[in-house]
């Protein structure tokens, strides 16, 4: 695990800026005083089981937490219910006609769809599925764009209680293939292509090739999207339309215990393999839909709440499917990219269905500000109330401009920090009450128990920097890695715990200080994760791609920072024999790393070396390449075994400019 460095802790954060909630948005609020953080700090279970209360419950839970056998919780132990049910059935009577989804394509095609025409879709799929034999504990792997029906397969699946786990459509099919062979998933749900920035991905041929290596997989669903002509496995695929045509608009949802499995969400680790974070049914829906309603002020009769990331990522998951649907609010599902047809494409989604909340990622505000004022200030951007981000630290310009520009300041802005094994957001802003400062998530949110300890485990003096835990369990935490409790427990719950003293402490893996008032600043990985535009990705995952191309005999990821995206993969490769690392090399290697990955996962900047630094013990110094990456002094170089290699490379690394895409 990399130290963090002063120079990181101290890292110059204007601690004395301070945004007050308006006046006007104070006036309208929901939750104006911290009363609620009191009663929550006092009475943290009191809290959750006043929240999973506002849930619609088959039978009551006997006990709120079970604790008993850490780091494995059980929250709201006996309870039994069908997510589903909250999110859409008891919706019906009286919200029926409100708007679900308010789904605006890529091309400008739109859809409205209502509460009650959710449900009925949603039966439908549920019915399709079981009539391919998926019940309750099968695992269904979804592979979509951003359409309605990815949503409704999401529920369809949580209707019958089969796990769902989405990958997202723009990893690779080496990476849907191992992600469905982890969980011996037994359909995959899946479309002939989806949109992206004016072209066709052609997911369907991506699924195929995936498909050629997956014993588990017994039915493909494929659903028209874009039209163009795939190929259809005889016994194995069969379209979406036809499967749901003659099936019921009722569908009975299976009862699930509150810890039944809700979905898997592989995630990147510290090693080369992405784990499956496990999340159940009870826990996370209250996570998930406590915060949306209290992060977002939310009102459901009058919002129309956006939130910009995609299905395939956790955000999308909480934020566009579970939170809002449960809290019965309306929201935006867009298809498309912020670009296309042009750079204003968002604010104009803003204008057209009057948005009140907002939830984008940093990198989205910081490439819209190299853009311009020009796009947003073309829109009426009047009826934005809140607005959030998520994914990675946000930097104070990128705030204010955020604030300013978009939010006309007047709308808060919630820098929520949280992760895909939290389900929830942890540590944010509530907007009526919290006093902002750019560039922090300021404060646990009611039920969380946070923390910056040292290296020891010692909870680190105000004014102090060190690595951000979570000391209390909460509802919507994952409850393992599927099929893994061992590395559950490494990967989590090691580092600050002492289990022989009764002491349970989450290593969330992200450094954070606290500054004299207690504010929470968000220092970013600590471990071998990088955040590449909000997505994680693991150094070693890129690394064993790389080292699989045949010119490549070795090489070193680094996470080097970079103005727009955060981090950027920078990649440094010694090849093998008499390769030659010119240009053409260069996109191949890059081009390897789409296919083995992703496009997500494609380094922006690869120097070709003839050796790596190393310790005496074999080790790459990886710091030292973030340095060299970073143009910055060189640390300290004397326990290299190959010292004036660093030299060198420093010099290489140069000429190298990123690769523009
Ligand atoms: C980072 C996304 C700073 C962090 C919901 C975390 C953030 C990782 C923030 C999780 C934030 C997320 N400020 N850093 N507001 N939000 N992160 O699992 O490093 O895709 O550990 O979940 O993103 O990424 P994940």
């Amino acid at each position: 695990m990399a130290e963090l460095s002063e120079q990181t802790i101290e890292a110059l954060f204007d601690e004395s800026r301070t945004f007050p909630p308006p006046e006007e948005f104070r006036a309208g609020a929901t939750v104006t005083s911290d009363e609620i953080l009191r009663r929550a700090e006092e009475d943290p279970e009191g809290f959750w089981a006043e929240e999973a209360g506002r849930l619609a419950w088959r039978r009551k839970w006997d006990q709120v937490l079970d604790w008993s056998n850490p780091p494995f919780a059980k929250w709201f132990v006996g309870g039994k219910l069908n997510v589903t049910e909250s999110c859409l059935d008891r919706h019906l009577e009286s919200n029926g006609d409100k708007v679900a989804y308010y789904f605006e394509g890529e091309e400008g095609d739109t859809r409205t769809i209502t509460y009650r025409e959710l449900h009925a879709e949603v039966c439908r799929l549920g019915n399709g599925l079981r009539s391919l034999g998926v019940k309750k504990g099968d695992r269904v792997a979804i592979y979509m764009g951003m359409v309605p029906e990815l949503p409704v397969a999401l529920l369809a699946c949580a209707r019958l209680g089969a796990p769902h786990s989405v990958v997202f459509g723009g990893f690779s099919a080496d990476s849907l293939r191992d992600r469905i062979n982890d969980c011996d998933a037994k359909v995959l749900i899946t479309c002939d292509g989806s949109r992206r920035n004016g072209s066709v991905v052609n997911l369907k041929a991506f699924a195929d090739q995936a498909l050629a290596d997956t014993p588990s997989i017994e039915s493909v669903v494929v659903l028209r999207r874009t039209g163009h002509d795939v190929p259809m496995v005889e016994g194995r695929d069969r379209w979406y339309h036809e499967l749901v045509s003659d099936q019921s608009t009722e569908c009975p949802a299976e009862e699930m215990d509150s810890e039944d499995i809700l979905y898997l969400l592989y995630s990147s680790g510290t090693t080369g393999k992405p784990k499956g974070v496990v999340h159940t049914c009870g826990g996370y829906l209250t996570g998930c839909a406590t915060t949306h309603r209290l992060v977002f002020d939310l009102k459901p009769e009058a919002d129309v709440y956006w939130c910009g990331a995609d299905i395939g990522w956790v955000t999308g998951h909480s934020y566009i499917v579970y939170g809002p649907l449960a809290n019965g609010c309306t929201s935006v599902l867009f298809e498309g990219v912020p670009q296309y047809p042009d750079k204003d494409r968002f604010w104009d989604i803003v204008e057209k269905y009057k948005v009140t909340q907002l939830y984008i990622a940093p990198t989205t505000i910081r490439t819209m500000m190299k853009w311009g004022t020009e796009y947003p200030a073309k829109h009426d951007l009047s009826s934005l109330r809140v607005i959030g981000t998520v994914g990675e630290p946000i930097n104070p310009e990128a705030w204010i401009w955020y604030h300013h520009n978009i939010g006309g300041d007047r709308c808060p802005v919630v820098d929520t920090w949280w992760q895909t094994e939290t389900g929830a957001m942890m540590i944010s802003p509530l907007p009526g009450v919290t006093t902002l400062k750019p560039g922090s998530a300021t404060f646990p949110l009611p039920g969380v128990f946070a923390d910056v300890v040292d290296e020891s485990g010692n909870s680190v003096p105000l004014g102090g920097g060190g690595y951000l835990v979570l000391t209390r369990p909460w509802p919507s935490m994952l409850r393992t890695l599927w099929g893994d409790d061992e590395r559950f427990i490494e990967t989590y719950w090691t580092r600050f715990s002492d289990p022989s003293s009764g002491k349970w402490v989450y290593f969330a893996g992200d450094g954070a200080k606290r500054d004299k008032e207690g504010y929470y600043w968000l220092l970013g990985r600590v471990d071998d994760v990088m955040n590449v535009s909000g997505h994680r990705i693991s150094t070693l995952e890129v690394e064993s791609a790389l080292v699989d191309h045949p010119a490549v005999a070795e090489a070193a990821v680094v996470g080097r920072a970079d103005p727009t995206t955060g981090q950027a993969i920078a990649a440094f490769v010694t090849l093998r024999g008499t390769a030659t690392g010119d240009d053409a090399l260069l996109a191949e290697l890059r081009q390897h790393v789409a296919d083995k990955i992703g496009k997500i996962a494609r380094p922006a900047s690869i120097v070709f070396t003839p050796e790596l630094p190393k310790t005496r013990s074999g080790k790459i110094m990886r710091r030292l390449l973030k340095d060299v990456s970073e143009q910055r002094q060189l640390g300290d170089v004397t326990t290299l075994a190959n010292a004036d290699v660093v030299q060198d490379i420093a010099e290489r690394a140069k000429g190298v400019r990123a690769a523009e895409d």
